[in-house]
């Protein structure tokens, strides 16, 4: 998904009954077939005897854009639930009685979605899950600067994450003060949007200025029909030599990741569906096992870009969850597999995997067992 035009579209249509109609009759073709997950390698958990297992409640994702359905999170998990004999229940947390729903489940697992509406409801209902006694994945840190490139900023600075030099403020003046001497041209960005569709480019200094003036006025309309970028900049320096997006990820001591390519015709590599698997230099993935451990997730996916005249590799952002359609997300040559990352050093170990398996076997773990 590139086009904002487009996007906004469906936004708007969705609310006619013959769209829903027509969406519904086509539904078939994108939902989730229990044959997609088959091919993985089975993910075990080692569990204690002496310990009771906790209650999931699992709740089931990307129920508002359907055509994501086939790479919904929730049947990963499932497997991995049934595989290693858990006790789960869906839970319909969208509901009205969602609390009183909660007291079926000692962990909520649920694939959050990206878009600022979504957002909402998890941050308000996982803050409130937690203060229940409930162990959450994502937890309430984790939601807080998923999808979020202003909070993230603001945890890279606070752990030395290496990026791209960002400029973000509240304040009009200093913001005017920015555009009428920064570099050109320069990056803008919506805090939360994905796929490239919230990010622009200023080449003059004067569309830079106006765009200023409406972001602490009306608002800038943004690619969600419903959302103004409003009373805050985020500015970032063009790193003009970027070749790719790279995108690492991180579990535990499991790493994958593969490259996004900038198209011929535009900067923007994330949503344009140019994906290419090989090996990841290492200094790419030492950077990506710090900014793990600096955001303390049991998933989290580091996109970077690297620009060889400034000669190194930039984080951008930072995501606990993202789209997975596939069990090889590393591959060296035609072998699919991981890096294992051991004191520092890294090593090929073919497989195939859902990483959601992984995921929530780390999260299991580091909640329960006290392991990583
Ligand atoms: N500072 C930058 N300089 C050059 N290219 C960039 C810069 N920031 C982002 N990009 C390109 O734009 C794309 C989208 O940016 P990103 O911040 O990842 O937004 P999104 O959340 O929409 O993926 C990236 O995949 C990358 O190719
Ligand atoms: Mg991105």
């Amino acid at each position: 998904m590139k086009n904002p035009h487009l996007f906004k579209l469906k936004q708007h249509l969705a609310q006619y009954p013959i769209v829903e109609w027509y969406r519904r009759r086509h539904l078939d073709r994108k939902t989730f077939k229990p044959e997609m997950l088959d091919g993985a390698d089975t993910v075990a958990i080692d569990w204690p005897v002496d310990l009771p297992k906790p209650r999931i409640g699992l709740v089931k994702d990307c129920g508002k854009m359907l055509f994501t359905q086939p790479y919904a999170y929730w049947p990963r998990y499932e497997r991995f639930l049934k595989n290693n004999g858990f006790a789960y229940e869906f839970y319909d947390i969208r509901r009205s009685d969602w609390m009183a729903q909660a007291d079926r489940f000692d962990v909520v697992v649920w694939r959050t979605e990206s878009d600022p509406a979504s957002q909402y409801e998890a941050e308000n209902k996982i803050r409130i899950l937690e203060m229940m006694g409930k162990k959450c994945l994502p937890s309430f840190d984790l939601v807080w600067s998923y999808e979020d490139k202003i909070r993230q900023a603001h945890m890279f600075a606070l752990h030395g994450v290496p990026t791209v030099p960002t400029f973000i403020s509240y304040d009009r003046d200093e913001a005017l003060t920015y555009v009428a001497s920064a570099p050109l041209p320069i990056v803008s960005k919506l805090a939360t949007g994905s796929g490239s569709m919230g990010v622009e480019l200023f080449r003059h200094r004067d569309a830079a200025e106006r765009f200023v003036r409406r972001v602490f006025a009306p608002g800038n309309p943004t690619y969600w029909t419903y959302l103004r970028q409003k009373d805050y900049v985020y500015f970032q320096e063009f790193f003009e030599d970027a070749a790719f997006d790279l995108r690492v990820i991180v579990i535990g001591d499991r790493i994958f990741g593969y490259y996004r390519m900038r198209p011929e015709d535009d900067f923007r590599a994330s949503g344009a569906g140019k994906v290419v698997k090989k090996e990841i230099p290492e200094e790419a993935l030492h950077i990506a096992v710090r900014t793990a451990r600096a955001m303390g997730a049991p998933m989290i996916a580091v996109d970077m870009i690297h620009s060889p005249r400034r000669g190194g590799f930039f984080v951008i952002e930072a995501s606990i969850s993202f789209q997975i359609d596939t069990h090889e997300q590393l591959k060296l040559g035609d072998t699919p597999g991981y890096y294992r990352h051991e004191e520092g050093r890294f090593t090929f170990v073919p497989g195939r995997f859902w990483v959601q398996e992984l995921a929530l076997r780390r999260f299991l773990e580091t909640t329960y067992l006290h392991r990583g």
